[in-house]
């Protein structure tokens, strides 16, 4: 196995039989994230990313079965902040410092391109990167929010096996969302991807494959984190909660996209009070402080222990940047854009 992450970590390759046998292996687990992280050191830098994250509408028109915003849960209470609130979220993180707004909803209808619009360009007034996690749209939506300032875009594949993906996602088309991807990284948007981890009927052949998927379509981004059931959808008896998994799979993700952005995820956290500080240590670069207000954030409950205990609040970044540099990194000064730390040495 050590001979295996040595392979990785010089030639940032594996083969799917060598990404499995890591993968299934417990010993060599701490060797695999150390070397994740000392080539997320080598290629992205000290620097710890910090995204300002608002959740501005939770209906979905989906009904994916992980999720605890699906359409079908008529328990979930529904919300969308008006534009002039969301201008406002905008304000007060840019006073709190923050470089970049990531704007995610569900896929909500109400958010036509012309109220996106406005919102990006609002945001780009305020001389802040534009990061979009707003779900499938055509090409024409893309390229609007483009031409409106818009710099990145989120959008996981969840899973790379076909079937597991059609079970999961009803009325979903994996195809479509690998065109969606296809469009992002065509307009020119930074393009984020990303799995879940754990899920129930996932082999770990099919981890293999999400992780040579990031490598083959050279993505930007990419966000891994462990499902965990939520108990208002029909996975409410899964296992899930994979965090060690989930870690090994950022791990080797880091490994073989050496320069990409990759965040420490709130699925991490949600599993263990620490799980964003492990995930920076094992091959993250990047957190996405959730700046909702708190009144909404509590209703946009992807899966229980998501929206923390009043953490991360606008005010309380000063909490999660003593945590970063207690662990020796810095608080990135720049946008945080793929590659800049190689171009600035
Ligand atoms: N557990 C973990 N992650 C989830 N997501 C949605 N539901 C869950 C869950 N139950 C993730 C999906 C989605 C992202 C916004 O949240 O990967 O893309």
């Amino acid at each position: 196995m050590i001979d295996l992450i040595e392979k990785a970590r010089k030639t940032h390759s594996l083969e799917k039989d060598e990404i499995t046998a890591l993968l299934r292996d417990s010993g060599s687990t701490a060797d695999l994230l150390a070397a994740a992280d000392e080539v997320r050191s080598l290629f992205v830098g000290p620097a710890v990313h910090l995204r300002a994250l608002i959740e501005f509408s939770n209906y979905c028109r989906n009904n994916c079965c992980y999720c605890g915003i699906r359409r079908d849960n008529r328990q979930a209470q529904r919300y969308r902040l008006s534009v002039k609130d969301i201008i406002a979220h905008v304000d007060a993180a840019a006073r709190a410092g923050y470089k970049t707004i990531v704007l995610q909803s569900g896929e909500d209808v109400y958010f036509t391109v012309d109220r996106l619009t406005r919102i990006i360009r609002a945001i780009k007034e305020r001389d802040m990167a534009v990061t979009l996690s707003i779900g499938e749209k055509t090409y024409e939506e893309y390229k609007a929010y483009k031409q409106a300032g818009a710099d990145r875009y989120l959008l996981r594949i969840e899973t790379t096996d076909k079937a597991l993906y059609h079970r999961l996602d009803p009325g979903m088309s994996w195809d479509n969302r690998l065109r969606c991807l296809t469009d992002l990284k065509r307009l020119g948007y930074e393009t984020g991807s990303g799995s879940m981890v754990g899920l129930p009927g996932q082999s770990i052949d099919s981890i293999a494959d999400d992780i040579l998927f990031f490598k083959q379509m050279d993505i930007d981004m990419a966000g891994i984190g462990p499902f965990i059931p939520h108990a208002q959808t029909p996975l409410a008896d899964a296992r899930g909660r994979e965090l060690t998994l989930s870690l090994k799979t950022m791990a080797l993700t880091r490994l073989l996209l050496p320069d990409i952005n990759i965040p420490a995820t709130t699925a991490m956290e949600a599993l263990d009070p620490n799980g964003r500080i492990i995930a920076l240590q094992s091959g993250a670069n990047v957190v996405m402080p959730n700046i909702t207000a708190e009144e909404y954030r509590k209703k946009y409950e992807l899966y229980p222990g998501k929206a923390g205990e009043g953490r991360a609040f606008v005010s309380e970044r000063g909490r999660i940047e003593s945590k970063i540099t207690a662990i020796g990194r810095t608080i990135g000064q720049e946008k945080g854009f793929r590659g800049e730390f190689l171009k600035g040495k």
